[in-house]
């Protein structure tokens, strides 16, 4: 174990003054920019100065397995910038990584110079590997390292195609050149990079991986001696603590407040359980996920379903081990829902995608709002541009609206419904804490 920051303090207060020496001039140099974007990690008693963060590219290769196997004796976890081409051939190490708790994230598929490239072609090398990341069973976390670090800067191509697919470029700021340096001076040029969010350049992927290998316990040794701990990139491509059930992808989404309530009752263990290390606020909702996140927080906070009206339908295709078989048998018998095939109701399509007009009319019956039938001679009050009165959702909307629980798809005005638009994880995440809000 490491000794206490108290005992590391008393035992060389030199090393002390200088460290607070540099935390001083670290503060001064952070607000001139000289220190990049990153900002320090909030420091912990654990770790007095702050997180810093490794990073591997240009896996997996056949020295990955090693690199897991440091990180794991060291609980230490890392990022890894894989190449969806290598990913295609070693899926399964990728999994074992992310299930050790690493993050994945992505470095293209052919490793080539993106400012070369098309637009068409920076598109096809960040979709595939983004493809080949989730085809090994893990989701990526939305970064793109450029190889050999080139691109065009925050306003640039490959900035604006990367986002425009939800990816932010990130690079390093500590780089040893481990591809052609010997384990000696790998150690020492880290050693020398360490300052709070440090993001450490390393490479899992190359020939020169057993000396970088051999020089990782020395790596994780200084880092620990000079009061830091490792964390993880987060979505913004900062430097955070790697604790599990915290969401890393919802830092950038207006509906984080509403997420990290659901996650801390316990409602939701995100898009990758059980993991819990993403929420996917951007992915659309399916009807399985609706089932049971409405179900969880109407449960969580006491508010019951309606009383049952009809015999509860069984849908063919919701399997008893389905996870969502459960809260939809609830929904069914509630008479919520008769499935996707009115009136059959044979199916309840539980991978299909809920449209935001849908989830109103389903939302109004679970929250048993008041919802007038349509009445030709007193017209309802149009609150939205799209939803004319008298279509078939729009008392539904209208409900939703006038409780609170819905606003509008184009905010701040908020003149305008989306009803057609399907409805994200985040914005469910956001509907349904309001609607449970005052009780
Ligand atoms: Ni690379």
């Amino acid at each position: 174990m490491r000794p206490s920051s108290a005992t590391r303090a008393r035992r060389r207060p030199p090393a002390a003054r200088r460290l607070l020496a540099l935390v001083v001039l670290l503060a001064v140099l952070g607000p001139l920019g000289l220190l990049g974007a990153t900002p320090p990690a909030a420091a912990t008693s654990a770790c007095p100065n702050g997180l810093v963060a490794l990073t591997f590219d240009d896996g997996p290769g056949p020295h990955t397995a090693a690199v897991l196997d440091v990180l794991d004796a060291h609980a230490v976890p890392a990022t890894f910038f894989v190449l969806g081409s290598l990913v295609e051939r070693r899926p399964a190490t990728v999994r074992q990584a992310a299930e050790l708790g690493h993050e994945i994230a992505n470095h293209t598929h052919t490793h080539p110079q993106l400012t070369r490239l098309s637009n068409a072609g920076i598109r096809t090398e960040i979709r595939r590997t983004d493809a080949a990341i989730r085809a090994a069973g893990v989701t990526p976390l939305p970064l793109l390292r450029p190889p050999y670090g080139a691109w065009d800067g925050p306003g640039g191509r490959v900035a604006r195609i990367a986002g425009e697919l939800g990816y932010r470029v990130v690079t390093w700021n500590v780089d040893p050149t481990d591809y052609r340096a010997s384990t000696a001076q790998i150690r020492a040029r880290v050693r020398a990079g360490l300052q709070p969010g440090a993001v450490i350049l390393l490479h899992d992927g190359t020939g020169n991986a057993p000396r970088m290998i051999a020089a990782l316990p020395g790596i994780i040794r200084d880092a620990h001696d000079r009061g830091y701990c490792f964390g993880v990139l987060d979505a913004r491509g900062e430097v955070v603590a790697s604790e599990p059930g915290a969401f890393r992808d919802i830092a950038d989404s207006p509906h984080r407040a509403a997420i990290e309530q659901l996650a801390e009752a316990g409602i939701t263990q995100g898009c990758d359980p059980p993991r819990g290390s993403r929420y996917c606020p951007d992915d659309e909702v399916t009807r399985g996920q609706f089932a049971t996140l409405v179900v969880g927080t109407l449960d969580t906070y006491g508010r019951s379903l309606p009383d049952a009206l009809t015999a509860a339908p069984s849908f063919v295709d919701v399997g008893t081990d389905s996870a969502h078989a459960a809260a939809i048998a609830r929904l069914a018998e509630a008479g919520v829902t008769q499935g996707c095939d009115p009136p059959a109701g044979e199916r309840y399509c539980p991978a299909d995608p809920l449209t935001r007009a849908q989830l109103a009319t389903l939302l109004a019956v679970v929250l048993d709002l008041d919802v007038p039938p349509p009445d030709e001679r007193h017209p309802p009050t149009q609150r939205f541009l799209d939803v004319p009165p008298h279509t078939v959702h729009a008392s539904a909307i209208g409900a939703l609206h006038d409780a609170g629980i819905t606003r509008g798809c184009n905010p701040p005005d908020n003149t305008r419904f989306c009803p057609g638009q399907t409805v994200t994880r985040g914005q469910l995440a956001s509907f349904l804490v309001r609607a449970v809000r005052d009780g």
